[in-house]
């Protein structure tokens, strides 16, 4: 197995510390599709049921992936797409998404003989990485944006024994950061340029599959540093190119609307530009340059997808929508597929007969206050039946 340039094209070998090729270029695992089984039954979900799959030998591991594909009844006859589902990525073990990449991520770092590791992060990866390097007893620093975390990712990243460095700046300056650190420190680093933890992430592409039976027309997930919308992509790609199955998916990327360079270059038809000062409710996605922005960029080309952004008010609308329609509990950020999904369905852009596949990609309960803060409750009662009586009218 060996890493490729996605730009030159040049290869190197797997155990070659390295994050990008020499040109500059993102790299990513070239899969032994060959030694690849065919294990989609719909029977035993976990990550791990796709180690055939996966560059990694060695496993740390919390139990991750296996999550819950629902059909969203409701929400779909509401708006008129009933093929609607959400693959639910908050029932992972910290909460997030990040834990299927952590777990190949931090099993790499073993492999490789690192016994320090280190992140930038909007929340849920310095959470995910502290909880998989406490179980495989190493060294996490976690570089976070001072005060634009929520309460939950900082208070498991703390507990799970990480050293917390709060910077001040936004996600973006913390990554400038590590990146060198990484270099020079002779830390591994985990933040998703790393092609490793990619490869953990492609497993959502390989679940969905697995629990549908089909491969979905379009699949809509929140996008930050845009590594997982190429994770995902690739994982349906090595599907497709393995001879599992014929189809492929539309992936379509949701950004918020004061943090979506992607989003508005696509609109624009203009060059990919960073945001100098990227700002929205949805701080797992607050980030201005997102540092795969040309795998995900890829990806949506390739697959006939699409970008879209929204707005602050929209996300939170749909983050109640998924909770009070669906029992779906889920942070601002993974509402913006919902958010997206509307958008796309009300300006015609997409059609509602299709299937739709949302990522949500991170637990409600990370981020209580944005909750708590919008809903006011009522004066307490007393504690009579006439009390509640009243209440009841
Ligand atoms: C909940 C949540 N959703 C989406 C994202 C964006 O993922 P990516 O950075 O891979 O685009 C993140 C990243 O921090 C996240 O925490
Ligand atoms: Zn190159």
């Amino acid at each position: 197995m060996v890493l490729k340039c996605i730009e030159c094209g040049r290869e190197y070998p797997e155990d070659e510390l390295r994050y990008r090729c020499e040109c500059g270029g993102l790299l990513e695992v070239v899969t032994e599709l060959d030694k690849a089984e065919d294990v989609f039954d719909g029977k035993n979900i976990t990550l791990w049921k796709y180690e055939s799959w996966l560059p990694v030998e060695k496993r740390v591991s919390l139990n991750e992936g296996g999550t819950p594909l629902y059909r969203l009844k409701n929400l779909g006859e509401e708006l008129g797409a009933p093929k609607l589902y959400a693959k639910n990525e908050g029932n992972n073990p910290t909460g997030s998404f990040k834990d299927r990449g952590m777990t190949v991520g931090v099993s790499k770092a073993l492999e490789l003989g690192m016994d320090k590791v280190i992140c930038a992060s909007t929340g849920n990866t310095s959470a995910s990485l502290a909880a998989y390097a406490a179980k495989a007893g190493i060294k996490a620093y976690v570089l976070v944006p001072s005060g634009k975390i929520a309460l939950g990712k900082l208070a498991q990243a703390m507990i799970y024994g990480a050293q917390v460095v709060p910077v001040s700046g936004n996600f973006d300056d913390a990554l400038r950061v590590v990146v060198k650190a990484s270099g020079e420190l002779g830390v591994y680093m985990l933040n998703s340029i790393n092609p490793f933890r990619l490869e953990g992430q492609k497993t959502i592409a390989l679940e969905i599959y697995d629990q549908l039976g089909f491969v979905p027309d379009n699949v809509l997930l929140p996008v930050g540093n845009a590594g997982n919308i190429s994770a995902i992509w690739k994982g349906f790609k090595e599907l497709k190119e393995a001879g599992i199955t014929d189809e492929l998916p539309r992936m379509i990327g949701i950004q918020a609307e004061g943090a979506a360079p992607l989003a508005s270059a696509w609109k624009e038809g203009k060059p990919f530009k960073p945001v100098e000062k990227p700002e929205t409710v949805a701080t797992a996605i607050r980030i201005g340059n997102p540092a795969n922005w040309p795998k995900a960029w890829r990806a949506v080309k390739e697959s006939g997808g699409t970008l879209e952004m929204v707005s602050d008010e929209e996300i939170l609308r749909a983050q109640e929508l998924l909770a009070s329609k669906e029992g779906l509990f889920v942070e601002p950020a993974s509402a913006t597929s919902l958010a997206g999904l509307i958008k796309l369905l009300e300006s015609g852009e997409i059609g509602s007969d299709e299937s739709y596949v949302l990522i949500t990609t991170g637990h409600g309960l990370k981020d209580p206050n944005i909750v708590v803060e919008r809903f006011t409750l009522p004066e307490p009662i007393e504690p009579t039946l006439e009390a509640f009586k009243e209440v009841m009218k």
